[in-house]
C-alpha cells in the first residue's frame, strides 16, 4: 500500500446527529476526551441560553488555548484519524445540516433513551438515506429511566425504516444501571455510577454471561436478564457489515454520555466497521480518494467565531490527493489559481498550522468573498463535485429595517449570510423589497439575531405570499424582456445575481409554466 493509501485508509469522517437535548454536545465532548483531544470533561455546561453551539466550544478553547471550531474536530483514535463533524442541533434545521451530511462517509445518531425516536432524527435519517450513509446508533441516558429497549429498537425500525442490530444490551437503567452485555463478545462491561467523569475510567469486564461472576453481579436480576436476552436474540437483527455499509442496518449501542460510558464502543464501531473516505461523484467522473492529485469541495462557509474579525472560513472536504502547505489550487468555478499556505486544520490537540491533509480530512480556507458553497478545488482539472445540495426555501419573509438609514449595511450583511448558505436573499425588481427565504422559522430568527449582533442591523419580518422561488432560464432575450414587463412585481435577483421568479401560489406557477413555454422555471435543488 502506498503511503497515501495508508493515510486515506486511516481516516473516518462522520457527522453526529440527534434531536436537541438527546446529548449530542455531551457525547461529542466525551468522544474528544476518549480521543485525548481534550483533557477535562465538564467544561461544557448548560447552554440553554445559547443553543447555537458556538459558545459550546469556546469554553474549552479558552481553557486549553487550542483551536476547536464549532463544527469540525479531528483527533486520533487507536491507529486512526477521526474527523467529527457537528450538525446544528436546531429543531428546524438549516441547509447547513444537509450539506454537512453530504461531506461525511458515515453518521452517529444519538437518541435519548427516555424519549426514543424524535422528529429531528427522522428528518436527519431521511437525508442519510438519500446517500445510503451508514448510521451507528447510540441510545443515551441509561443513568436515567429509559423506555423498554426492545420497544426502542422497534421504533427505530418502524419509524426510521432501518434494521436495528443491538451490539450491546443494557442491564437495567437509572439507579439499577449495571452496564451492558456485549452480545457477540459474550461479556459484561460494568458501569459504576458516580465515577469521576473527568477521567477516562478503566473498564471492568466480566467474561461470559454463563459464569459465577456474572450470576453474582446480576444477583436476582440474572434469570430475568437471560430470558430477555433470548427474546432479543430471537427477535432482533444480527449485525451484518454489508447491510450497515449499504445504509440498511444500524448497529445499536447503549450508554450514558454524561457518565462517560459506552463512548469507546461507539468509536470502535466507527473505526472497525464504518467506511473510510469513499469515492465522490463529480459531473465529469468519479473521483477516487487515493488518486494522486488534490481535489476537494466546499460544503460550508462560516463566519469566524471572532465577531471582531469579519473573516469567513470555507470548509473543504478533501476528496482525493494530498493537501500540502503552500500548494497551488484552482477554484474551478472562477478558474483562478490561489496559493494556499494558511489552511486551517481542526486537529484539536495541536496548534501548528496544517502541513498536510488527505482525503476525508476537512481543511478551512480564509474566504474573502471569492469562495462559494459547492465550489470545487483541484490542482487544475476541470471538475465539479455534485451532491452539495442547495435546497429550495419553503418559508419567505419581507425584511424591514428598524433604522431606514442602514439599508446599505442590510444589503451587505444579507449577501454575506447568503454566501455562508445561512439563508437565501431576493432583491425585488419591481420595488425596494428584500425577501428572505429559509427552510424553517428558527433559521430566520437566527439570521435576525446574527444581523443584530454581528452587523448591528436591526430588522423585523413581515409576511409575504410566496410559494416558491424559481430561477429563470431563458436564452431568448426578447422573451425575457416581455416577461419582465409583464410580471416585474414577481421578479427578483437572488444572492448569486440570478433572475428569479417568486411565484405567489402553486397555481400561479403552473399557469406561468404553461403561458411561457420558452422560459424554464428552475427549482433550486442542486448547485452544480
Ligand atoms: P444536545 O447537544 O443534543 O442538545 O444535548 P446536550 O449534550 O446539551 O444534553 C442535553 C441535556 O441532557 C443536558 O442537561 C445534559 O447534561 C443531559 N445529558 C446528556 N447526556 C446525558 C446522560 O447520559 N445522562 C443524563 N442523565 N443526562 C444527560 P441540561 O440539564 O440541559 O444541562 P446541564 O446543566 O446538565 O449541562
Amino acid at each position: 500500500m502506498t503511503h497515501q493509501a495508508a493515510e486515506v485508509a486511516k481516516r473516518r469522517t462522520f457527522a453526529i446527529i440527534s434531536h436537541p437535548d438527546a446529548g449530542k454536545t455531551t457525547l461529542t465532548e466525551k468522544l474528544l476526551l476518549t480521543g485525548k483531544a481534550i483533557a477535562v470533561a465538564g467544561a461544557v455546561k448548560s447552554r440553554k441560553s445559547d443553543r447555537y453551539a458556538i459558545s459550546d466550544w469556546m469554553a474549552i478553547e479558552k481553557q486549553r488555548g487550542i483551536s476547536i471550531t464549532t463544527s469540525v474536530m479531528q483527533f486520533p483514535y487507536r491507529d486512526h484519524i477521526v474527523n467529527l463533524l457537528d450538525t446544528p442541533g436546531h429543531e428546524d434545521f438549516s441547509e447547513d445540516t444537509y450539506r454537512t451530511l453530504a461531506a461525511v462517509d458515515s453518521a452517529l445518531m444519538v437518541l435519548d433513551g427516555g424519549k426514543g425516536v424524535e422528529l429531528c432524527s427522522i428528518a436527519l435519517t431521511d437525508v442519510c438515506r438519500m446517500r445510503d450513509t451508514p448510521i451507528v446508533s447510540f441510545i443515551n441516558k441509561l443513568d436515567r429511566n429509559i423506555r423498554d429497549p426492545i420497544e426502542l429498537l422497534d421504533e427505530i425500525e418502524a419509524i426510521l425504516k432501518i434494521k436495528a442490530a443491538p451490539i450491546t444490551w443494557p442491564i437495567g437503567c437509572y439507579r439499577d444501571f449495571k452496564g451492558v452485555y456485549h452480545l457477540a463478545d459474550d461479556n459484561i462491561i460494568v458501569y459504576t455510577a458516580n465515577h469521576d467523569h473527568h477521567k477516562n475510567t478503566k473498564t471492568e469486564l466480566i467474561e461470559k454471561l454463563d459464569s459465577d461472576r456474572a450470576r453474582a453481579y446480576l444477583a436476582e436480576e440474572y434469570d430475568n436478564f437471560v430470558e430477555q436476552l433470548k427474546l432479543v436474540q430471537g427477535a432482533c437483527h444480527e449485525f451484518n457489515q454489508q447491510e450497515f455499509l449499504n445504509g440498511q442496518l444500524t448497529p445499536v449501542f447503549f450508554g450514558t454520555a454524561l457518565g462517560n460510558f459506552g463512548i469507546d464502543h461507539v468509536l470502535n464501531a466507527l473505526v472497525d466497521w464504518a467506511p473510510g473516505p469513499l469515492a465522490r461523484f463529480a459531473n465529469e467522473r468519479t473521483v477516487d480518494p487515493v488518486e494522486g492529485k488534490f481535489t476537494g469541495v466546499v460544503f460550508k462557509i462560516q463566519a469566524n467565531m471572532n465577531p471582531k474579525h469579519r473573516d469567513r472560513i470555507a470548509f473543504i472536504r478533501i476528496c482525493s490527493g494530498r493537501y500540502r502547505k503552500g500548494m497551488k489550487m484552482r477554484n474551478v468555478r472562477t478558474g483562478k489559481y490561489v496559493r494556499i499556505s494558511d489552511a486551517l486544520t481542526f486537529f484539536s490537540s495541536e496548534r501548528e498550522q496544517l502541513e498536510e491533509a488527505y482525503a476525508g480530512d476537512i481543511i478551512g480556507l480564509h474566504n474573502h468573498g471569492t469562495i462559494q458553497i459547492g465550489d470545487t478545488f483541484t490542482e487544475g482539472e476541470k471538475l465539479g463535485f455534485t451532491g452539495i445540495l442547495s435546497f429550495a426555501p419553503e418559508l419567505f419573509r419581507l425584511v424591514r429595517l428598524r433604522d431606514p438609514l442602514k439599508s446599505k449595511q442590510l444589503r451587505q450583511c444579507l449577501l454575506q449570510l447568503t454566501e455562508e448558505g445561512a439563508t437565501q436573499v431576493f432583491f425585488s425588481e419591481g420595488s425596494n423589497n428584500i425577501i428572505l427565504g429559509a427552510v424553517g422559522m428558527l433559521q430566520l430568527d437566527v439570521i435576525a439575531s446574527r444581523m443584530k449582533e454581528e452587523y448591528k442591523v436591526e430588522c423585523f419580518y413581515e409576511p409575504i405570499t410566496v410559494y416558491s422561488a424559481r430561477r429563470i432560464d431563458c436564452r431568448d432575450k426578447k422573451k425575457l424582456e416581455e416577461l419582465s414587463s409583464k410580471v416585474i412585481e414577481n421578479l427578483a435577483i437572488d444572492g448569486s445575481g440570478h433572475l428569479t421568479y417568486l411565484a405567489p401560489t402553486r397555481v400561479n406557477l403552473a399557469q406561468m409554466e404553461k403561458l411561457w413555454p420558452d422560459v424554464k422555471f428552475l427549482a433550486a435543488l442542486e448547485r452544480y
